[in-house]
């Protein structure tokens, strides 16, 4: 078996930075949680791997789920989440999200965030697949996630106390004696004094780092979704849970297939206004594949499509968004029409072909209710954490609430005082070997063939044998293409590890090998664990009740 990285910086960084707080990221989750410990009154640093506002926020189009209208509640919102997260889900964590979030939105609206709303001043609001009633609120019609990025960074900029180190790739966590965490080693393409490898010091650590779409050869997911966060607290020797769990976004525009890379999204918000699918045939099928047709859950349209696909032997399905109007188009998706018209589709007058790609993984650092990972002073927060509230499918868009509810979870942790500031063990020298850039389309290719939508143990087996051929490949001098390839391919070795385990199908993970949910052996969370020998232990855990500890008393 492939013996995995356990640290990257190869030598003494050359150059020191401190403050109390590291945040790693600049998503929604990292620019909150930045804020929350500006209000505690601690010093942040931001790092992320490229500018501030490049990661997966900023694409987000349909909205963020809440439950703000007079005809909802929490409770319903939770009763979507769980039948969406398919006997999963811990409740708990569930139970936070849905009854902190719409206090959390109206803190956003409160930031300087603007969303669309109705003619009586009201937030308007949309529905999406999974759920029963009109909770997504949106913003420049289909760009939230663009409105989003931009009040919370106007926000930072506005505050010295915040740090930011953009073109910095987070490398490996640093901790002290007693195994908390002290800071990160950093490689930033920078000038002057911050250039190379380096340390950031701090005795509390947020990884935000969003989810590792770019482990797959088409997702949604911008370049940057290399799983940078995962990784490292892989390396850490930190908890990962539920990695087996992948959301494939079933309306992804189809390009051929040789598309690679960032695919564009239809959001789900079309089919919330009324679009349709329907199949190489002209057929709308989704009317007998679910009671609630196009707007089912995401995992039940795409495996619907995928059948869909198979049965009609075509690549991709078609969206018919038609009817909506040329007002409706120009005025509620300008970002979707846009983006289709570049690549020569009128959706007003044309079907969109579509087929489902890598958008969103359920899984990651597993946390508790207070962000807390299994390494004392690391914290997870966004779709790099696994808190619990997805289960094997995640309701859509509950990901950017996700981010900014536990924000706020870990801003209270942090307002609970400093940890105690511990000598670093910095790391000296190593002489792991990392894989080199040139094999990232290999590894992507196969974890699209073999651990995609479809898996079985034949399609995972051959996988793993793949995966293990790579560790023999050669490497020059490490560049930072060659630790995202290196994060890339271990992640996929523990996701393969984690989908060859669960003998079943489940949410977004389908066996077709075992086509049956089962809940006697399987209602519980596969957790990996990457040993310092570089072999990787998995064990399973009940789904709900994690608890961790930061190393100060209650
Ligand atoms: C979409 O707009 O369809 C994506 C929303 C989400 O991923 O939650």
């Amino acid at each position: 078996m492939i013996r995995l990285p356990v640290q990257l910086a190869a030598a003494q960084p050359g150059w020191t930075v401190r403050a109390d707080v590291i945040v790693v990221g600049s998503g929604i989750a990292g620019l909150a949680t930045a804020l929350h410990a500006r209000r505690a009154g601690r010093t942040v640093l931001v790092i992320t791997k490229a500018q501030v506002n490049e990661g997966s926020t900023r694409w987000a189009q349909g909205g963020i789920a809440a439950a703000l209208a007079e005809d909802d509640s929490p409770a319903e919102h939770l009763e979507d989440t769980l039948l969406a997260g398919v006997g999963l889900c811990d409740e708990e964590a569930v139970r936070v999200l849905v009854t902190e979030g719409p206090g959390a939105v109206r803190g956003l609206i409160q930031l300087g965030a603007r969303f669309d709303t109705e003619p009586d001043g009201g937030i308007s609001l949309t529905r999406e697949g999974g759920h029963h009633r009109d909770r997504i609120a949106h913003a420049g019609g289909d760009a939230t996630g663009a409105e989003i990025s931009r009040a919370m960074v106007e926000a930072i900029a506005r505050d010295p106390g915040i740090e930011l180190v953009e073109n910095a790739l987070a490398l490996d966590l640093i901790t002290d004696e007693t195994g908390a965490a002290q800071g990160i080693t950093l490689h930033v393409l920078g000038t002057g004094q911050r250039d190379g490898v380096g340390a950031a010091l701090a005795p509390t650590v947020v990884l935000a780092t969003g989810g590792f779409g770019q482990v797959f050869r088409q997702t949604t997911n911008p370049y940057v979704s290399t799983g940078d966060g995962v990784a490292l607290a892989m390396r850490a020797g930190a908890d990962v849970a539920d990695l087996e769990f992948v959301q494939f976004h079933p309306t992804v525009m189809w390009l051929g297939p040789f598309a690679q890379g960032q695919q564009p999204l239809v959001s789900e918000a079309v089919r919330g206004e009324g679009a349709f699918l329907i199949d190489a045939e002209g057929t709308r099928f989704m009317t007998s594949e679910h009671e609630m047709a196009d707007l089912a859950p995401r995992d039940v349209v795409a495996k619907a499509i995928m059948r869909r696909m198979r049965a009609t032997s075509t690549d991709h399905v078609w969206l018919d968004a038609r009817h909506l109007g040329a007002d409706m188009w120009v005025q509620r998706f300008p970002t979707i029409l846009e983006s289709c018209r570049s690549r020569g589709i009128d959706p007003i007058t044309d079907l969109i072909p579509v087929s489902p790609a890598q958008h969103y993984v359920s899984g990651g650092v597993l946390t508790d209710l207070a962000g807390r990972t299994s390494i004392p002073g690391l914290y997870a927060c966004g779709e790099v954490a696994c808190t619990g509230v997805h289960g094997a499918n995640r309701l859509a868009s509950n990901s950017l609430l996700e981010g900014l509810v536990f924000a706020g979870r870990i801003g209270a942790q942090i307002y609970r005082g400093l940890r105690v500031v511990r000598d670093p063990i910095l790391p000296s020298h190593t002489d792991q070997r990392l894989l080199p850039h040139q094999v990232r389309r290999r590894v992507q290719t196969t974890m699209d063939r073999h651990v995609g939508v479809l898996r079985s143990s034949e399609s995972l087996q051959l996988a793993s044998t793949e995966l293990n051929a790579l560790a023999a490949t050669e490497q020059g001098k490490p560049i930072a293409e060659d630790w995202e390839t290196t994060n890339i391919a271990t992640i996929a070795t523990a996701l393969t590890r984690h989908a060859a385990l669960r003998e079943e199908t489940r949410g977004s993970h389908w066996r077709e090998d075992f086509p049956d949910q089962n809940d006697a052996q399987w209602q519980v969370r596969l957790v990996s664990n990457l040993n310092s020998d570089g072999t990787l232990t998995t064990r399973t855990v009940p789904r709900s009740g994690v608890s961790y500890s930061d190393g100060r008393q209650a």
